[in-house]
C-alpha cells in the first residue's frame, strides 16, 4: 500500500505548486470555505493514480489547494463514506496520501445529528472524543511501521490546543458552538430511537456517519485533528419530525458560513 500512496502523493505534488501542511475535509453542504481561497489549484480525484473511484451523486470529488488569508491549505471536496461500500482503507486513503504530502494538521468537518439537548440545529460541536460504532476501522490488517505503530494511542484523538483555539475564535466571532463526543454509526439509515437512547447513555453528544475512520487514521500517523461537527438536526426520538437529507443540506448550507469563519480564524491563529 505504501508505494501506491506514494504514487498518489507524487502525482498531486506534480499538479500543485503550493506545499500545504494543513488539510481540511469538507462534509456534506459545507463547501463555502473554498470560495475564500486564493491561488487556487484543483486536482480531480479521478485523475489521481490509485485514488478510490468515486460513486457519489453528481460531483466526483476533488482536491483544492490554495491560500486562506495567506496560509497554504489543501481541501478535500468530497469524502469516501463507509456506507457507500468502500473498505475502511479506501475511506481513509486520502488521509494516508496527506501524510506523504507532509500534512501535519487536519480539520475534519461533517453534518451530524444532535443528541445533547443543549444543542440546536446550526450549532457547531467541537468534537473532543469519538465512539466508533462502525464494524471496522482502517488499521485492521498487517501494519506498515512507515505510517505508524501497531497499537496507536487514542488519548487525545482531537488535539486539545486546536479545540481551545477554536473556542477562542468562536467566542470572538459570536459563533454558537458546543463541545462533545461524536458517535460514528455505519449508516446509511438514520439510527432508531432505541439506538440513540443507547448511545446517549454511552456519553455521545452527536451522531453521524463519517469522521471517525479519518480521525483514527490521522492519529495513527501523528497528524493532529480538529473535528468540527455541524448539528443539522436532532437525532431520532429527540426531534419529533422524520429525518430528511434535504433539510440536513439546507441547515448545513446556512451553518457553512459560520464554519468557514471558524476555520479561517483557527488557521490564522495557528
Ligand atoms: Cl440523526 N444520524 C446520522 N448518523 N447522521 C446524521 C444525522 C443523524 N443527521 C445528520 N447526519
Amino acid at each position: 500500500m505504501y508505494e501506491k500512496v506514494l504514487e498518489s502523493a507524487e502525482y498531486i505534488k506534480s499538479r500543485i505548486s503550493l506545499s500545504p501542511k494543513i488539510a481540511i475535509v469538507l462534509g456534506s453542504g459545507l463547501g463555502d470555505i473554498v470560495d475564500s481561497l486564493t491561488e487556487v489549484e484543483t486536482v480531480d480525484y479521478l485523475d489521481i493514480p490509485n485514488f478510490p473511484k468515486s460513486t457519489v451523486e453528481g460531483h466526483a470529488g476533488r482536491i483544492v489547494a490554495g491560500r486562506l488569508k495567506g496560509t497554504e491549505v489543501l481541501i478535500m471536496q468530497g469524502r469516501f463514506h463507509f456506507f457507500e461500500g468502500y473498505p475502511m482503507k479506501e475511506v481513509t486513503y486520502p488521509v494516508f496520501v496527506m501524510k506523504l504530502l507532509g500534512i501535519t494538521k487536519l480539520i475534519l468537518t461533517n453534518a451530524c445529528g444532535g443528541i445533547n439537548e443543549s444543542f440546536i440545529p446550526g450549532t457547531i460541536m467541537l468534537i473532543n472524543d469519538f465512539i466508533n460504532l462502525m464494524p471496522s476501522n482502517p488499521l485492521i490488517g498487517i501494519n506498515d511501521e512507515r505510517f505508524g505503530p501497531r497499537f496507536p494511542d487514542m488519548t487525545e484523538p482531537y488535539n486539545t490546543r486546536l479545540i481551545e483555539l477554536a473556542k477562542q475564535v468562536a467566542s470572538e466571532n459570536s459563533i454558537s458552538y458546543g463541545e462533545g463526543v461524536y458517535a460514528g454509526f455505519p449508516g446509511p439509515y438514520y439510527e432508531t430511537a432505541a439506538e440513540i437512547r443507547m448511545i446517549r447513555n454511552f456519553g455521545a453528544d452527536a451522531v453521524g456517519m463519517s469522521t471517525v475512520p479519518e480521525t483514527i487514521a490521522a492519529n495513527y500517523m501523528g497528524i493532529q485533528v480538529l473535528g468540527l461537527a455541524v448539528i443539522t438536526n436532532m437525532a431520532t426520538g429527540i426531534q419529533k419530525v422524520k429525518h430528511s437529507h434535504e433539510r440536513v443540506l439546507e441547515i448545513a448550507k446556512k451553518a457553512s458560513i459560520d464554519l468557514s469563519c471558524l476555520i479561517s480564524g483557527v488557521i490564522e491563529g495557528l
